[in-house]
């Protein structure tokens, strides 16, 4: 499995795009999302961030989706010249953790519009309802959810800082080409 030799020496074109996208969705949602449930914003306008971020955070489900199943068929790179073993499955167990926290995320925040009391419908950008999981209503539920997603987008937040710090380590102190390789370019420097 963890063969240094196999393997090409660059990402797919179509595994950065999904990559960069899906940073951009959740960090932007993360952000929207502090700002949304602060008590002190307006109330017309608090409804409409959560429309917002209701449509985006599906979006963001979709993606991830999509960039999940594509992982499993795409090509590994192999691991850039002087990458110890356990740092090479450091940064897997990292990646399979963002991947399983980037459907997780998403998931528990569809649980929250979907045990809501308050039965208001999720509209993707206004386009479509997107149905509500068959699960049983009750304020407990709503409250349970609400806390699993923070905490888990929160989460994210410190594991996605943790990420890009050992993106900027290896391309600003190791100098190699861990950062460049996910910006498209070859695995030589
Ligand atoms: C990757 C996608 C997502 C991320 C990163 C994200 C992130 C966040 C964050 C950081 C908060 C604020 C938590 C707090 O400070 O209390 C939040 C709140 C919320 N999110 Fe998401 N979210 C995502 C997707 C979704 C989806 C798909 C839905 C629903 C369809 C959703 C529904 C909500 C709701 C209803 C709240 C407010 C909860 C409350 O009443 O306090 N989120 N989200
Ligand atoms: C601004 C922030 C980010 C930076 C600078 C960054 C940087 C990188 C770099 C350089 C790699 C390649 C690592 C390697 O070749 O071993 C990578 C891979 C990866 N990143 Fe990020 N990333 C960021 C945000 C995120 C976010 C928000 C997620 C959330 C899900 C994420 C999930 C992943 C995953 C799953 C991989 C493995 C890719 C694969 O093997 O297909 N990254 N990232």
């Amino acid at each position: 499995m963890h063969c240094h030799a196999k393997g090409p020496d660059r990402y797919g074109s179509l595994t950065i795009t999904l990559h960069w996208l899906v940073a951009v969705l959740i960090l932007g949602l993360i952000m929207l999302g502090f700002v949304m449930t602060r008590g002190s914003i307006d109330p017309a306008l608090q409804f409409s961030l959560f429309q917002w971020h209701k449509s985006f955070g599906m979006l963001a489900l979709l993606v991830s989706l999509i960039r999940f199943v594509h992982s499993l068929f795409a090509a590994q790179p192999k691991p850039v010249a002087g990458i110890s073993p356990l740092e090479h499955r450091a940064a897997r167990g990292m990646h399979h953790l963002l991947f399983l926290l980037a459907l997780a995320v998403p998931l528990a925040g569809w649980m929250i519009a979907s045990v809501s009391t308050l039965e208001i419908p999720t509209f993707a950008f206004d386009l479509f309802v997107i149905p509500h999981l068959p699960v049983a209503k009750s304020d407990a539920a709503e409250a349970w959810w609400t806390t699993a997603h923070a905490v888990l987008a929160y989460l994210v937040l410190a594991l996605v800082a943790l990420h890009a710090s050992v993106a900027l380590y290896h391309h600003y102190v190791r100098r190699d080409s861990v950062l460049l390789r996910m910006l498209g370019f070859r695995g030589h420097r």
